[in-house]
């Protein structure tokens, strides 16, 4: 099981829970490949949630980004592109295959692999963003 920890801050609270919530996604494949029996209908409601929050997610980051102007704003926004075509690549095979135990392990350990070196490499270039976090209005004096 995959824990989040400290290392992988961004900094960035709302982004930072966001990755919590993708690496519990991850966490729930491994329950299926773990489990070594096949359950088609967990693991596409997982690529199915999976997709639909990477493109909220993704959205949200390359936003904070743009207005932080961060130097990894557009390698930022070509990684999540080839993110979001290997799910639907992923959830195209599965329409065809069906969820089977080399699937769902492949797409475990590619996707989490992805979702570490990217954090790492990427999102954590928000440490040395030139631009202050944005505070809201409403926590403005
Ligand atoms: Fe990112």
């Amino acid at each position: 099981m995959f824990e989040w920890k400290e290392e992988y801050t961004t900094g960035m609270k709302e982004i930072d829970e966001q990755h919590k919530i993708l690496f519990k996604c991850f966490n729930e494949l491994e329950a299926v490949v773990v489990a070594g029996q096949r359950n088609d209908e967990k693991v596409i409601a997982i690529m199915e949630f999976l997709d639909s929050f990477c493109h909220f997610h993704f959205g949200f980051e390359e936003i904070c980004m743009a207005e932080r102007k961060c130097s990894s704003e557009s390698e930022n926004k070509g990684a999540h592109e080839a993110f979001l075509k290997l799910i639907d690549t992923y959830k195209e095979k599965i329409k065809k295959e069906g969820a089977t135990e080399d699937i769902v392990e492949d797409i475990y350990i590619s996707m989490l692999t992805w979702l570490r070196n990217h954090i790492i490499k990427i999102d954590q270039r928000f440490l040395e963003c030139p631009n202050p976090p944005v505070v809201p209005d409403v926590l403005k004096d």
